[in-house]
């Protein structure tokens, strides 16, 4: 049986490493963190995912799964995949890949002679065969393909075990082979299978992100229009999904995408194309960002235009800072952007969410947060609706309406019972409803 390592402890590599010791093989993990590593060896994952831990603990007591700081423990592994992340350069829009070209040289320095190193991150075109090349000279037994990942945050073990396809850049049939042999268990289901080269692993990463990307931002310039034109978006999105070439996924209007993927691989491929000389080709996606970022100005506008352009003073309720349901994610979190910036506006803001009250916390240390809802809506002048967890759906108006100060409601993420609110006596605005 093969021996995995897995590198990089964030939700894909914590995922990965426990999924792959599920399905029977011995994994090591790595990390350069000290702290995450202490805790996923006791079987805390440092971040909320559906499912996760307990996967992770009954891994860790079968045996077959470690982590460890120390790469030498890689020495005796036959595949090694590099997970660590890639966020948006601090000063630019390009991807900072630091962490991948420092993670390929530590598993470069102590993988053994013939191993495959696997990239899963997803980096900027061209990453692979440069890396490739740098292999070729410093250590030519080493093989490198690329298999990028598409689990979403809040469905990561669900994803990872149960892939709608799986898709390897290779440069050899021993490394297709090798990775079948990995992801056998899962070709058993009749998991749709993909070569590619290099190049095409990787942007069929983007390509995907892009898309979806596009497909939230379509829905979202149509919310305008609608607002502009006194149409329904929600019942825009039903009819036009029903065809099936365009599918309803994806099609939920609101104040549209953040997260550590979305916002930063748009830009880091808009980056590429540049120097690519391609620019052109994805100029689009300026647009797809802008109009992503004016939901959360529109959200911004439709508070002052309710209870005045003056902000200071009032206290503003904020239902959700994770940047969608299911996680405690708030990397470019919508949500919290847009708490945020009415604070500083001077509203008295007060954020709440059942998992990311923390590294909200963190993040933006200057809003009030509680994790009890009742508490975020006392004397509230606005509640704003902005990630759209359950629990938010399962508040009964007619009692919030007895614990805010104004009952206005304006609902972010298109998921509220409109009719049950304005029934209980709100005032009700949602974006893309007239
Ligand atoms: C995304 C992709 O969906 C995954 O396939 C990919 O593997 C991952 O990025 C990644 O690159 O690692 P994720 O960031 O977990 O996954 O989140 P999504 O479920 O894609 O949601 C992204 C954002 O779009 C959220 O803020 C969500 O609220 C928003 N969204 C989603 C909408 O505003 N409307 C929709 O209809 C759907």
């Amino acid at each position: 049986m093969l021996k995995l390592s897995v590198v990089g402890t964030g939700y894909l590599g914590v995922t990965h490493a426990a999924a792959m010791s599920s399905l029977g093989f011995e994994v090591v993990g790595v990390d350069v963190d000290s702290k995450k590593i202490a805790q996923l060896q006791s079987g805390r994952v440092p971040f909320f995912e559906p499912h996760l831990e307990e996967l992770l603990s009954k891994e860790l007591s079968s045996g077959r799964l470690k982590f460890t700081t120390d790469f030498s423990q890689l020495s005796d592994c036959d595949v090694h995949f590099i997970c660590v992340g890639t966020p948006q350069q601090k000063d630019g829009i390009a991807a900072d890949l630091t962490y991948v070209d420092a993670a390929f040289n530590s598993v470069a320095k102590y993988a053994k002679a013939g191993s495959l190193l696997v990239g899963k991150s997803t980096v900027p075109v061209g990453t692979a065969e440069k890396i490739k090349s740098e292999l070729a000279n410093s250590h030519p037994t080493l093989e490198l393909a690329w298999n990028p990942e598409f689990l979403r945050e809040g469905f990561a073990v669900e994803d990872t075990l149960r892939p709608n396809r799986l898709v390897v850049g290779v440069t050899s049939d021993k490394a297709e082979k090798v990775l079948q042999e990995v992801y056998q268990s899962l070709l058993k289901n009749n998991v749709p299978w993909i070569r590619a080269d290099l190049p095409t692993a990787e942007l069929v990463k983007v390509a995907a992100n892009s898309f979806l990307a596009t497909k939230i931002s379509f829905i979202n310039a149509m919310a305008e229009i609608c607002e502009a034109a006194g149409g329904d978006v929600t019942v825009l999105a039903k009819a036009i999904g029903y065809d099936p070439r365009i599918g309803s996924r994806f099609l939920q209007a609101g104040i549209g995408f953040g997260g550590g993927c979305l916002p930063k691989d748009i830009r880091a491929f808009m980056a590429r194309s540049q120097e690519l000389g391609a620019e052109q080709s994805l100029e689009f996606l300026r647009e797809i960002d802008s109009i992503n970022l004016r939901a959360r100005q529109r959200v911004i506008d439709l508070v002052r235009a309710d209870i005045g352009t003056d902000l200071k003073g009032k206290k503003i309720a904020v239902l959700g800072g994770a940047f969608k349901p299911d996680s405690d994610d708030v990397r470019d979190s919508p949500a919290l952007d847009i708490a945020a910036q009415i604070h500083a506006a001077g509203a008295n803001v007060s954020v709440h969410d059942p998992k990311a009250v923390e590294p909200a916390r963190i993040r933006h240390p200057e809003l009030q947060y509680t994790t009890e809802i009742d508490d975020c809506l006392r004397d509230a002048d606005i509640v704003l609706h902005l990630t759209e967890w359950k629990i938010y759906r399962e508040i009964d108006p007619k009692v919030a309406h007895g614990l805010v100060k104004s009952a206005r409601i304006i609902d972010g993420r298109n998921a509220l019972d409109r009719e049950a609110w304005v029934a209980a006596g709100w005032k009700f605005r949602a974006l893309g409803r007239s």
